[in-house]
Protein backbone atom coordinates (compact mmCIF):
# COMPACT_ATOMS: atom_id res chain seq x y z
CA UNK A 1 0.00 0.00 0.00
CA UNK A 2 1.38 3.72 -0.79
CA UNK A 3 1.92 5.72 1.64
CA UNK A 4 -0.29 8.60 -0.05
CA UNK A 5 -3.49 5.65 -0.27
CA UNK A 6 -1.98 5.04 3.74
CA UNK A 7 -2.17 8.72 4.58
CA UNK A 8 -5.95 8.78 2.60
CA UNK A 9 -7.48 5.85 4.84
CA UNK A 10 -6.12 7.34 7.79
CA UNK A 11 -7.62 11.05 6.55
CA UNK A 12 -10.81 8.97 5.97
CA UNK A 13 -10.86 6.93 9.04
CA UNK A 14 -10.25 10.18 11.28
CA UNK A 15 -13.18 12.04 9.26
CA UNK A 16 -15.55 9.11 9.83
CA UNK A 17 -14.97 8.86 13.48
CA UNK A 18 -15.14 12.60 14.16
CA UNK A 19 -18.24 12.35 11.61
CA UNK A 20 -19.31 10.08 14.81
CA UNK A 21 -18.28 11.20 17.76
CA UNK A 22 -20.09 14.65 16.40
CA UNK A 23 -23.18 12.82 15.52
CA UNK A 24 -26.03 14.09 17.25
CA UNK A 25 -28.04 12.43 19.37
CA UNK A 26 -31.85 12.10 17.99
CA UNK A 27 -35.32 11.76 19.80
CA UNK A 28 -37.17 9.37 17.50
CA UNK A 29 -39.34 7.57 20.12
CA UNK A 30 -39.61 6.25 23.82
CA UNK A 31 -37.95 2.45 23.02
CA UNK A 32 -34.39 4.11 22.26
CA UNK A 33 -34.14 4.96 26.53
CA UNK A 34 -33.45 2.91 28.96
CA UNK A 35 -35.62 2.79 31.88
CA UNK A 36 -33.63 4.81 34.12
CA UNK A 37 -32.73 7.27 31.15
CA UNK A 38 -36.73 7.80 30.95
CA UNK A 39 -37.22 8.04 34.25
CA UNK A 40 -33.90 10.75 34.55
CA UNK A 41 -36.16 12.91 31.87
CA UNK A 42 -39.47 12.93 33.73
CA UNK A 43 -37.57 14.17 36.45
CA UNK A 44 -35.89 16.58 34.52
CA UNK A 45 -39.32 17.66 33.40
CA UNK A 46 -40.65 17.86 37.16
CA UNK A 47 -37.70 19.70 38.05
CA UNK A 48 -38.37 22.60 35.41
CA UNK A 49 -41.70 22.77 35.92
CA UNK A 50 -40.49 23.98 39.48
CA UNK A 51 -38.26 26.48 38.48
CA UNK A 52 -40.92 27.59 35.62
CA UNK A 53 -43.26 28.29 38.11
CA UNK A 54 -40.99 29.62 40.76
CA UNK A 55 -40.31 32.63 38.76
CA UNK A 56 -37.03 33.15 40.39
CA UNK A 57 -35.16 35.64 38.32
CA UNK A 58 -32.02 34.02 39.02
CA UNK A 59 -32.77 30.26 38.08
CA UNK A 60 -34.78 31.99 34.62
CA UNK A 61 -31.63 34.24 33.85
CA UNK A 62 -29.00 31.40 34.31
CA UNK A 63 -31.47 29.08 31.70
CA UNK A 64 -32.32 31.92 29.50
CA UNK A 65 -28.44 32.11 28.53
CA UNK A 66 -28.22 28.72 27.92
CA UNK A 67 -29.49 29.03 24.35
CA UNK A 68 -29.49 32.43 24.06
CA UNK A 69 -28.85 33.81 20.31
CA UNK A 70 -29.41 30.38 18.77
CA UNK A 71 -32.39 29.39 16.47
CA UNK A 72 -35.00 26.25 17.01
CA UNK A 73 -36.55 25.12 13.92
CA UNK A 74 -40.24 23.70 13.89
CA UNK A 75 -40.49 21.80 10.69
CA UNK A 76 -44.09 21.04 10.96
CA UNK A 77 -46.07 19.85 7.83
CA UNK A 78 -49.18 18.75 10.10
CA UNK A 79 -50.85 21.37 12.31
CA UNK A 80 -50.89 21.69 15.72
CA UNK A 81 -51.95 23.57 18.89
CA UNK A 82 -49.68 21.68 22.11
CA UNK A 83 -46.97 20.77 19.98
CA UNK A 84 -45.95 24.45 18.52
CA UNK A 85 -46.69 26.06 21.86
CA UNK A 86 -44.83 24.16 24.43
CA UNK A 87 -41.94 24.29 21.73
CA UNK A 88 -41.93 27.79 20.95
CA UNK A 89 -42.37 28.42 24.71
CA UNK A 90 -39.58 25.51 25.47
CA UNK A 91 -37.14 27.40 23.17
CA UNK A 92 -37.80 30.87 24.45
CA UNK A 93 -37.35 29.66 27.75
CA UNK A 94 -33.75 28.72 27.06
CA UNK A 95 -33.24 32.35 25.33
CA UNK A 96 -33.66 30.72 22.22
CA UNK A 97 -35.81 32.10 19.45
CA UNK A 98 -38.29 29.41 17.51
CA UNK A 99 -38.56 29.49 14.02
CA UNK A 100 -41.98 27.94 12.54
CA UNK A 101 -41.50 26.50 8.94
CA UNK A 102 -45.03 25.14 7.84
CA UNK A 103 -45.29 23.15 4.75
CA UNK A 104 -46.00 26.21 2.79
CA UNK A 105 -43.55 28.23 4.29
CA UNK A 106 -40.49 26.65 2.70
CA UNK A 107 -39.14 25.19 -0.47
CA UNK A 108 -39.08 21.12 1.06
CA UNK A 109 -41.70 18.88 -1.17
CA UNK A 110 -42.02 21.42 -3.94
CA UNK A 111 -38.57 22.62 -5.14
CA UNK A 112 -35.95 20.85 -2.46
CA UNK A 113 -34.75 17.81 -1.46
CA UNK A 114 -35.39 16.40 2.01
CA UNK A 115 -30.95 16.07 2.06
CA UNK A 116 -30.76 19.56 0.83
CA UNK A 117 -33.58 20.93 3.09
CA UNK A 118 -31.98 19.57 6.21
CA UNK A 119 -28.44 20.05 5.91
CA UNK A 120 -29.54 24.18 5.47
CA UNK A 121 -31.98 24.35 8.08
CA UNK A 122 -29.48 22.13 10.76
CA UNK A 123 -26.49 24.34 9.77
CA UNK A 124 -28.24 27.72 11.37
CA UNK A 125 -30.22 26.03 13.98
CA UNK A 126 -29.36 24.27 17.23
CA UNK A 127 -31.99 21.42 16.79
CA UNK A 128 -35.09 20.63 14.34
CA UNK A 129 -38.63 19.66 15.97
CA UNK A 130 -40.01 17.97 12.93
CA UNK A 131 -44.26 16.91 12.98
CA UNK A 132 -44.66 14.82 9.43
CA UNK A 133 -46.25 11.31 8.16
CA UNK A 134 -44.17 8.85 8.39
CA UNK A 135 -41.43 7.76 10.45
CA UNK A 136 -39.36 7.38 7.60
CA UNK A 137 -39.06 11.24 7.27
CA UNK A 138 -37.74 11.07 10.61
CA UNK A 139 -35.36 8.59 10.30
CA UNK A 140 -34.46 10.43 7.13
CA UNK A 141 -34.28 13.71 8.91
CA UNK A 142 -32.13 11.95 11.44
CA UNK A 143 -29.49 10.84 8.74
CA UNK A 144 -28.81 14.34 7.22
CA UNK A 145 -28.58 16.34 10.21
CA UNK A 146 -26.07 17.83 11.93
CA UNK A 147 -28.44 19.00 14.62
CA UNK A 148 -30.43 16.74 17.04
CA UNK A 149 -33.85 15.44 15.54
CA UNK A 150 -36.62 16.01 18.04
CA UNK A 151 -39.73 13.97 16.75
CA UNK A 152 -42.91 15.99 17.13
CA UNK A 153 -45.11 13.32 16.22
CA UNK A 154 -45.12 11.06 13.35
CA UNK A 155 -47.73 7.90 12.45
CA UNK A 156 -45.88 5.64 14.08
CA UNK A 157 -44.86 7.72 17.40
CA UNK A 158 -45.71 11.10 19.61
CA UNK A 159 -42.54 10.52 22.16
CA UNK A 160 -43.13 14.30 23.13
CA UNK A 161 -46.80 13.09 24.90
CA UNK A 162 -45.22 10.34 26.54
CA UNK A 163 -43.44 12.18 28.47
CA UNK A 164 -45.53 15.27 29.25
CA UNK A 165 -47.72 11.75 29.76
CA UNK A 166 -45.64 10.02 32.49
CA UNK A 167 -45.19 13.48 34.35
CA UNK A 168 -48.72 14.07 34.70
CA UNK A 169 -49.27 9.92 36.27
CA UNK A 170 -46.13 10.98 38.73
CA UNK A 171 -47.63 13.88 39.66
CA UNK A 172 -50.98 12.44 40.18
CA UNK A 173 -49.85 9.25 41.99
CA UNK A 174 -46.53 10.01 43.48
CA UNK A 175 -45.37 6.25 42.64
CA UNK A 176 -46.19 5.12 39.64
CA UNK A 177 -45.32 1.36 40.08
CA UNK A 178 -47.77 -1.16 40.07
CA UNK A 179 -50.53 1.30 38.68
CA UNK A 180 -52.76 -0.11 35.67
CA UNK A 181 -53.19 2.27 32.67
CA UNK A 182 -55.86 1.37 30.31
CA UNK A 183 -56.10 2.77 26.60
CA UNK A 184 -59.71 2.36 24.93
CA UNK A 185 -59.09 3.74 21.00
CA UNK A 186 -57.34 3.85 17.65
CA UNK A 187 -53.93 1.89 17.16
CA UNK A 188 -51.06 4.37 16.59
CA UNK A 189 -48.57 7.09 17.23
CA UNK A 190 -49.95 8.30 20.86
CA UNK A 191 -50.63 4.60 22.00
CA UNK A 192 -47.36 3.33 20.57
CA UNK A 193 -45.06 5.46 22.83
CA UNK A 194 -47.34 5.65 25.65
CA UNK A 195 -47.73 1.77 26.25
CA UNK A 196 -43.49 1.72 25.73
CA UNK A 197 -43.45 4.57 28.91
CA UNK A 198 -45.53 3.39 31.11
CA UNK A 199 -43.99 -0.01 31.01
CA UNK A 200 -40.41 1.70 31.68
CA UNK A 201 -41.97 2.72 34.77
CA UNK A 202 -43.49 -0.03 36.05
CA UNK A 203 -47.18 0.83 34.80
CA UNK A 204 -49.20 -2.10 33.89
CA UNK A 205 -50.50 -1.53 30.18
CA UNK A 206 -54.10 -3.12 28.54
CA UNK A 207 -54.31 -1.58 25.51
CA UNK A 208 -58.26 -2.00 23.74
CA UNK A 209 -58.87 -1.63 20.35
CA UNK A 210 -61.39 -2.58 17.77
CA UNK A 211 -60.90 -6.35 16.14
CA UNK A 212 -60.37 -4.75 12.91
CA UNK A 213 -57.63 -2.58 13.84
CA UNK A 214 -53.64 -4.18 14.32
CA UNK A 215 -51.27 -3.09 17.03
CA UNK A 216 -47.95 -2.21 15.32
CA UNK A 217 -46.25 -5.56 15.47
CA UNK A 218 -42.54 -3.53 16.36
CA UNK A 219 -44.10 -1.90 19.71
CA UNK A 220 -46.23 -5.36 20.36
CA UNK A 221 -42.95 -7.24 20.50
CA UNK A 222 -40.89 -4.31 22.52
CA UNK A 223 -44.00 -4.02 24.81
CA UNK A 224 -44.10 -7.72 25.71
CA UNK A 225 -40.30 -7.57 26.18
CA UNK A 226 -40.40 -5.15 28.84
CA UNK A 227 -43.53 -5.99 30.24
CA UNK A 228 -41.34 -9.89 31.14
CA UNK A 229 -38.62 -8.21 32.04
CA UNK A 230 -40.41 -5.82 34.22
CA UNK A 231 -42.47 -8.85 35.61
CA UNK A 232 -45.34 -6.79 34.66
CA UNK A 233 -48.60 -7.17 32.26
CA UNK A 234 -49.24 -6.13 28.44
CA UNK A 235 -52.02 -6.98 26.40
CA UNK A 236 -54.08 -6.07 23.65
CA UNK A 237 -57.97 -6.91 24.06
CA UNK A 238 -61.20 -6.06 22.31
CA UNK A 239 -63.89 -5.11 24.99
CA UNK A 240 -63.63 -2.29 26.77
CA UNK A 241 -65.18 -3.57 29.96
CA UNK A 242 -62.49 -6.49 30.44
CA UNK A 243 -59.52 -3.55 29.59
CA UNK A 244 -60.82 -1.31 32.21
CA UNK A 245 -60.65 -3.96 35.43
CA UNK A 246 -58.78 -2.42 38.52
CA UNK A 247 -57.85 0.71 36.35
CA UNK A 248 -56.25 3.97 37.14
CA UNK A 249 -55.78 5.43 34.09
CA UNK A 250 -57.85 5.81 31.64
CA UNK A 251 -56.89 7.06 28.16
CA UNK A 252 -58.16 7.91 24.51
CA UNK A 253 -57.04 9.77 21.71
CA UNK A 254 -58.71 10.78 18.72
CA UNK A 255 -60.32 7.94 16.58
CA UNK A 256 -59.53 10.15 13.58
CA UNK A 257 -55.80 11.05 13.26
CA UNK A 258 -54.79 14.06 10.69
CA UNK A 259 -54.87 12.56 7.54
CA UNK A 260 -57.49 10.07 7.82
CA UNK A 261 -60.34 12.98 7.57
CA UNK A 262 -61.79 10.82 4.49
CA UNK A 263 -62.15 7.69 6.75
CA UNK A 264 -64.48 9.33 9.30
CA UNK A 265 -67.17 6.99 8.64
CA UNK A 266 -65.53 4.17 8.66
CA UNK A 267 -63.86 4.72 11.14
CA UNK A 268 -66.94 5.63 13.86
CA UNK A 269 -68.53 2.39 12.77
CA UNK A 270 -65.02 0.57 13.82
CA UNK A 271 -64.96 2.72 17.37
CA UNK A 272 -69.26 1.84 17.73
CA UNK A 273 -69.07 1.08 21.94
CA UNK A 274 -65.91 2.72 22.86
CA UNK A 275 -67.00 6.13 23.59
CA UNK A 276 -65.05 6.83 27.19
CA UNK A 277 -68.91 7.78 29.04
CA UNK A 278 -70.43 7.28 32.82
CA UNK A 279 -72.25 4.51 31.67
CA UNK A 280 -69.01 2.28 30.79
CA UNK A 281 -66.94 3.81 34.17
CA UNK A 282 -69.86 2.57 36.27
CA UNK A 283 -70.34 -0.95 34.59
CA UNK A 284 -66.67 -1.61 34.55
CA UNK A 285 -65.21 -2.36 38.04
CA UNK A 286 -62.38 0.41 37.72
CA UNK A 287 -59.52 1.23 40.87
CA UNK A 288 -61.34 3.58 43.05
CA UNK A 289 -58.41 6.17 42.18
CA UNK A 290 -58.45 6.68 38.94
CA UNK A 291 -57.74 9.32 36.59
CA UNK A 292 -58.90 10.26 32.50
CA UNK A 293 -55.98 11.35 29.81
CA UNK A 294 -56.46 12.87 26.96
CA UNK A 295 -53.50 14.12 24.15
CA UNK A 296 -56.20 16.77 23.00
CA UNK A 297 -58.02 17.75 20.45
CA UNK A 298 -60.81 15.78 21.89
CA UNK A 299 -64.38 15.31 20.66
CA UNK A 300 -67.25 14.09 22.11
CA UNK A 301 -67.32 10.49 19.87
CA UNK A 302 -64.43 9.12 22.33
CA UNK A 303 -65.25 10.89 25.47
CA UNK A 304 -68.71 11.96 26.30
CA UNK A 305 -68.67 15.51 28.42
CA UNK A 306 -69.63 13.88 31.71
CA UNK A 307 -66.30 12.68 32.17
CA UNK A 308 -63.82 14.95 29.81
CA UNK A 309 -64.74 17.62 32.30
CA UNK A 310 -65.01 15.46 35.25
CA UNK A 311 -62.99 15.87 38.84
CA UNK A 312 -60.88 12.82 37.70
CA UNK A 313 -60.28 13.92 34.25
CA UNK A 314 -56.35 15.53 34.40
CA UNK A 315 -56.86 16.83 30.27
CA UNK A 316 -55.32 20.25 31.25
CA UNK A 317 -52.83 19.40 33.18
CA UNK A 318 -51.57 17.11 31.39
CA UNK A 319 -51.69 19.46 27.96
CA UNK A 320 -49.69 22.41 30.24
CA UNK A 321 -47.05 19.45 30.95
CA UNK A 322 -46.09 19.47 26.84
CA UNK A 323 -44.58 22.70 28.39
CA UNK A 324 -42.10 20.58 30.58
CA UNK A 325 -41.96 17.85 28.43
CA UNK A 326 -40.48 20.30 25.59
CA UNK A 327 -38.11 21.97 28.18
CA UNK A 328 -36.48 18.62 29.31
CA UNK A 329 -36.09 17.45 25.81
CA UNK A 330 -33.74 20.96 24.77
CA UNK A 331 -31.91 20.51 27.87
CA UNK A 332 -31.36 16.63 27.50
CA UNK A 333 -30.77 16.62 23.67
CA UNK A 334 -29.31 19.94 23.09
CA UNK A 335 -28.03 21.47 26.17
CA UNK A 336 -26.65 18.16 27.59
CA UNK A 337 -25.60 16.89 24.09
CA UNK A 338 -27.66 13.95 24.20
CA UNK A 339 -25.92 12.66 27.82
CA UNK A 340 -29.65 11.83 29.06
CA UNK A 341 -28.19 10.86 32.59
CA UNK A 342 -26.92 14.21 33.37
N1 LIG B 1 -51.43 16.52 21.62
C1 LIG B 1 -50.88 17.17 20.57
O1 LIG B 1 -49.82 16.80 20.03
O2 LIG B 1 -51.58 18.27 20.19
P1 LIG B 1 -51.32 19.19 18.93
O3 LIG B 1 -51.63 18.37 17.71
O4 LIG B 1 -52.25 20.34 19.10
O5 LIG B 1 -49.88 19.61 18.91
N1 LIG C 1 -53.40 10.37 16.81
C1 LIG C 1 -53.51 11.80 16.66
C2 LIG C 1 -52.71 12.50 17.68
C3 LIG C 1 -52.85 14.01 17.68
C4 LIG C 1 -52.02 14.66 18.74
C5 LIG C 1 -53.07 12.20 15.25
O1 LIG C 1 -52.11 11.61 14.74
O2 LIG C 1 -53.68 13.09 14.67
Amino acid sequence: MSIRSITMTTTKRFLSTKHQQNKPKHLVNISQFTNEEFSNLINKASNLKQIYKSNDSRLTIENHQKLLGKLVALLFSKRSTRTRISTEGAASFFGAQPMFLGKDDIQLGVNESILDTTKVISSMTSCIFARVNKNQEILDLCKYSSVPIINSLCDKYHPLQAIADLLTIKEKFGNTKGLKLTWIGDANNVINDLAIASLKMGINVSVCIPKSIKFDQDVEQDAISIAKEQNLNFEILNDPIKALENSNIIVTDTWISMGEEEQRLQKLKQFENFQINSSLINNANINSNWIFMHCLPRHQEEVSDDIFYSDNSVVFQEAENRLYAAMAVIEAFVINKGDLLK
